[in-house]
């Protein structure tokens, strides 16, 4: 069937957009809204059963995967193994048989991500997909399907993909706390019910265009950009950084910040955008450190925060994109619209085909 771009200048523009609607209804597929409880899934493995689980994707969908792994340990206290599947898929990885895997993948074709599915089936694990195309090689491959609800995605850059992956993940890695006791039923309630917030702030975070736009304007004028996040928002500068570089074609990195010292700092002068991705959290005045380093070298910093973050950053920035507060399980999701949009308007101010990027296909289905 034929999807349109609606009244915007491109699909990307158009998938940003719709993710407050499609995470809400990824959500409400794992979990009941009235009763704030996870929903019991079909599962072909128990999670209060298996020790470790291995996941496996490529590129945003892997790091979907990366956020989950913080979430599943923390809140599931489950050790999991994550990697890239190309890498997975020959690095001859010893599988417990008290494990379960996880691919995660939009389209379901990606070639390296089904041969690492067929790894873990040989090493006879149950295996479950995260897919957005239900009908795809990858979720008939595998044994449970976990679908994400994003609708159609046209745009090579993924977008509302990511947040439906996201949503997937932290409401499994919710149902696997309850599973294996490590979380009260007060805790299930008060975690579903920051879930459930998750449409309704990134909703408010779509209102923040026009600023965002403005410091798009500005970073188009860079060649090198680097990203800095901690802990779960440390895969998020990994994915604005792919995001950017994907459609803009302006080099980025991402780093943890605490890595900055080992090497990347080296880098910094007034040439070097930093973007830092910090809501106020227990361990932000390490990352105001990062940023206090990052200006004593002349590093231009756009700080993405909250209200609280921003009053505290005892640092000069660019810019400060000052997002809603918002219970921290769902940080990851709501960052990652202001970190889309960032890409998405600096592409435009390139000039670049954003739907479809230079030397992309939107799902890679040979090695
Ligand atoms: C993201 O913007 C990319 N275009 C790309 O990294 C993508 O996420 C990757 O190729 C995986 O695709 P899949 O989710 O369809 O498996």
């Amino acid at each position: 069937f034929m999807v349109d771009k609606g009244n915007r200048r491109h699909f990307m523009e158009k998938e940003i957009h719709e993710q407050p609607e499609v995470i809400s209804h990824t959500l409400a597929h794992y979990v009941d809204f009235t009763a704030s409880t996870s929903r019991p899934l079909d599962l072909p493995f128990d999670f209060a059963r298996i020790d470790r689980l291995a996941l496996s994707a490529c590129g945003t969908a892997y790091l979907s995967g990366l956020v989950g792994k913080y979430w599943f340990e923390r809140i599931a206290r489950l050790p999991v193994d994550i990697d890239i599947a190309s890498e997975f898929r020959y690095r001859e990885m010893p599988i417990s048989q008290n494990s379960a895997a996880l691919f995660i993948s939009q389209s379901g074709e990606t070639a390296d991500t089904l041969a690492s599915l067929r790894y873990c089936r040989k090493a006879g694990v149950p295996i479950g997909a995260i897919v957005n195309v239900r009908e795809s090689t990858i979720a008939r491959e595998s044994d449970v399907v976990l679908p994400t609800l994003a609708g159609p995605e046209i745009g090579v850059a993924s977008t509302k993909a990511f947040t439906c992956q996201l949503s997937v993940l932290a409401s499994l890695a919710v149902r696997a706390g309850v599973a294996r006791g490590t979380i009260s039923p007060d805790e299930e309630k008060a975690l579903v019910r920051a879930l459930s917030e998750a449409p309704r702030y990134a909703n408010q975070v779509l209102k923040l265009e026009e600023q965002i736009e403005k410091v798009s304007r500005e970073l188009s004028h860079y060649r090198h950009v680097l990203y800095l996040g901690r802990d779960t928002n440390f895969p998020l500068a990994m994915e604005g950084a792919l995001k950017l570089k994907e459609i803009s074609y302006i080099h980025a990195e991402g780093y943890a910040a605490g890595e900055l010292k080992h090497g990347p700092i080296a880098l910094i002068d007034e040439n070097m955008p930093v973007i830092v991705i910090a809501p106020h959290d227990r361990i932000f005045e390490k990352t105001v450190s990062n940023m206090q380093e990052v200006a004593a070298r002349g590093g231009k910093i756009i700080l993405i925060t909250d209200r609280k973050g921003a009053e505290q950053a005892t640092v000069d920035t660019m810019e400060t994109i000052v997002l809603p507060d918002v219970p921290e399980i769902i940080t990851p999701i709501v960052y990652a619209l202001p970190i889309q949009m960032l890409a998405y308007f600096t592409a435009v101010f390139m000039g670049t085909d954003v739907d479809q990027p230079r030397n992309l296909a939107k799902s890679v289905t040979v090695e």
